[in-house]
């Protein structure tokens, strides 16, 4: 797997025309953040070599490099999920890649679905912690001390501070945002009303798909990790509603205007 990260980052680092310090990867429906970046680089990840390809709906498949102020970000349009079949270790190549090209920030995004009652679509949710019952582990494997420790500690997962400026920059944007844990399934099937009782129980705020692999993985290669979950739907059982992949996108496209404001503002205070 090392070979094949190192072939990617030698194919990036001929065609980006810097290094960036931060990256963001961008979820369902979010996508819009990379189009509003000044002086783009746009490479399509079929073109990167060993990189995974995303299948899931509302997900584009390109890497974005772009100016916003003065910093030059990397930008992940679309991601790849466990649920796609894909084995853990494809799931992160992608945060490998970024890691090994010297990436020290990372912000994660994400739809969800809302498990407390008191979140409604379009909450935007800081991710303080997460439970992991995905069923896996990224860094389940043959060892790497080339990127980390066999045992990386998991206590400060997702950055204080860098929850605590996302916080700021909402309340300067006028965006109310609240902090909680993420409850990670495997999916692709939405999760059962019992199974959002049990996620309710255990003290998550919210569900999802993703995220996960990549935050675990990240933090056990050093970065600073920061994860903002976007609400989409009340999670099941705790309306009439069925759920569908369709208003997941639909809720998505509406939220997604605040999320790049709050993105925004967030890397102009940024140091
Ligand atoms: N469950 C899991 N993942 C999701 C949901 C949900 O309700 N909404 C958006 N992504």
């Amino acid at each position: 797997m090392i070979e094949k990260v190192k072939a990617a980052c030698a194919f990036l680092r001929e065609r980006l025309p810097s290094s960036s310090e931060s990256a963001v990867i961008l979820g369902s429906g979010l996508g819009a953040f990379a189009d509003s970046l000044e002086e783009r680089t746009v490479i399509p990840y079929e073109q990167i070599p060993n990189w995974p390809r995303s299948t899931a709906p509302g997900h584009g498949g390109r890497l974005v490099q772009g100016k916003l102020g003065d910093r030059r970000l990397l930008v992940m349009q679309g991601r790849v999920h466990y649920y796609e079949g894909y084995p853990m270790e494809q799931v992160v190549f992608p945060v490998r890649v970024l890691g090994e090209l010297g990436v020290k920030n990372l912000v994660i995004t994400n739809a969800s679905g809302g498990v407390d009652a008191a979140l409604s679509p379009g909450d935007v949710v800081v991710v303080e912690d997460h439970i992991n019952f995905m069923g896996a582990n990224p860094l389940r494997g043959p060892d790497t001390p080339e990127w980390n420790d066999r045992f990386p500690d998991m206590t400060r997962c997702y950055d204080p501070e860098f929850s605590a400026a996302f916080e700021k920059a909402a309340m300067e944007e006028r965006i109310s945002v609240r902090r909680g844990v993420y409850f990670a399934f495997s999916g692709p099937s939405f999760e059962t009303p019992a199974e959002i009782r049990m996620a309710r129980m255990l003290g998550a705020a919210v569900v999802g798909m993703s995220t996960v692999p990549e935050a675990i993985t990240a933090n056990a290669m050093g970065l600073r990790v920061c994860a903002l979950s976007c609400v989409a739907n009340a999670a099941a059982g705790m309306t009439e509603n069925v759920l569908s992949g369709q208003e997941v996108l639909d809720e998505m496209a509406k939220t997604s205007e605040k999320l790049i404001r709050l993105l925004k503002r967030f890397f102009k205070e940024m140091r």
